[in-house]
């Protein structure tokens, strides 16, 4: 399955409120910087074309979502997306999540991590590429405050079944709990493209949550 072509950016939006590169930020760099209001973060790791952090951002006014996003026409796809509907509270980064997420995050600031349908790197010598591993679920621990949420949802069983048995290792993390998979009231009622592709299909979603203690 191929992804659709995006549609051209809009050149008179000003992206510069709901955009940056990773490699331009200085190393005293805060997440206050990208947020007119201070307020619980939530983080989505590889956001693709960014219907998470379109819906979640307008749902949860009282909360600040940053989207990281390595594919920089992605990225900006995304921050268009925020742009046009003027969310201050949702920004997007272009760059690896992983990076920044060890260099710029604190300890204990993060309400939650979204890792949905990561690319499941199929070759097994390429599976070090996979967003979850073990230094990254190190750093999940780290940044998410007591009782913070990682959600992690995958079409790819196998990658799934690791993912979880590299999370019991981490006994910090309780789970994983149950997700429901949610009727979809209109066309883009589905958590992420990658969902709504996988559910139109017919695909399972392998869902899961989990909460540090
Ligand atoms: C399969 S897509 C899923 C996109 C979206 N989460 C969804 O469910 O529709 C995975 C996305 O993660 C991005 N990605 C992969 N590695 C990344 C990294 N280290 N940091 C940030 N984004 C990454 C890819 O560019 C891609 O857009």
């Amino acid at each position: 399955m191929g992804r659709r072509a995006l549609r051209k950016l809009n050149p008179t939006l000003d992206l510069s409120p709901y955009y940056a590169e990773i490699e331009d930020l200085t190393d005293e760099c805060t997440i206050s910087d990208f947020f007119t209001q201070q307020q619980p973060l939530e983080i989505e790791v590889g956001s693709g074309k960014g219907l998470f952090m379109q819906t979640a951002s307008v749902d949860h006014p009282e909360r600040n979502f940053l989207g990281i996003e390595i594919a920089r026409k992605y990225a900006k796809h995304c921050a268009s997306r925020l742009a046009r509907q003027e969310q201050a509270n949702a920004f997007m980064l272009q760059g690896d999540a992983l990076g920044f997420i060890s260099k710029h995050i604190a300890n204990n600031i993060v309400a939650a991590i979204h890792v949905y349908f990561p690319d499941p790197w199929w070759k097994a010598r390429h599976r070090k590429r996979r967003v979850m591993n073990e230094s990254f679920v190190t750093d999940i621990i780290r940044c998410l405050i007591p009782n913070g949420i990682l959600h992690f949802w995958t079409d790819v069983k196998e990658y799934f079944d690791v993912t979880l048995e590299l999370l019991e290792g981490f006994p910090e993390l309780s789970g994983p709990n149950a997700v429901e998979e949610k009727t979809a009231e209109h066309d883009l009622d589905y958590r992420t493209h990658f969902e709504r592709r996988m559910r139109k299909n017919d695909i399972p979603v392998y869902r899961s949550q989990f909460i540090l203690s």
